[in-house]
């Protein structure tokens, strides 16, 4: 523990597996570069991480509940149990912290199975095709969040460079 605050990523089922699995489809990145990444982002932001990877749906939503008390966000790769799990939803839904849904690839680009999430709506916010990085501007937007004094664009600035 350093005493920085942390910001929790949670990963899904068959996450473990990335850059060995179907990589034509997630790429060659390995779940360790994915973490190396949200903690290099976290560290410039003054942030800690926690990191963590389950296959099992009940093992997510612990991971859920200790964030819950714990971090200033979440960032969920829910991976399969994005399109099933009322459990993962349920759990997500009594976050008060913002909750950012990240996967790698565009889920909408791909079986109709994948179009639906059951946590899209309790989430603050959804990346999906970004690859890797979608983690880091998750990572990001939630530092942000925590942080409404520390510069970063906002839409009312982009509304005032518009009009002056
Ligand atoms: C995924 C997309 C899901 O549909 C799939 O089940 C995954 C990974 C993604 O990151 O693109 O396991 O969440």
């Amino acid at each position: 523990m350093t005493g920085r605050p942390a910001i929790a990523v949670l990963n899904g089922p068959n996450l473990n597996l990335l850059g060995r699995r179907e990589p034509a489809l997630y790429g060659t990145a390995t779940l360790t570069d994915i973490e190396n990444l949200c903690r290099r982002t976290a560290t410039e932001l003054g942030y800690d991480i926690d990191f963590r990877q389950t296959n099992h749906e009940g093992t997510l939503v612990d991971h859920i509940h200790e964030a819950r008390d714990l971090a200033r966000g979440i960032v969920i790769n829910a991976a399969a149990y994005t399109h099933t799990s009322v459990a993962v939803r349920d759990a997500l839904a009594t976050v008060t912290a913002p909750v950012i849904e990240v996967h790698l690839t565009n889920v909408h680009t791909r079986e109709p199975f994948r179009h639906v999430s059951y946590i899209a709506a309790v989430a603050t916010g959804v990346l999906a095709g970004f690859g890797p990085a979608g983690y880091e501007y998750a990572v990001r937007h939630i530092a942000a969040l925590d942080n409404p004094a520390a510069p970063h664009t906002r839409i009312e600035e982009l509304h005032d460079a518009h009009h002056n």
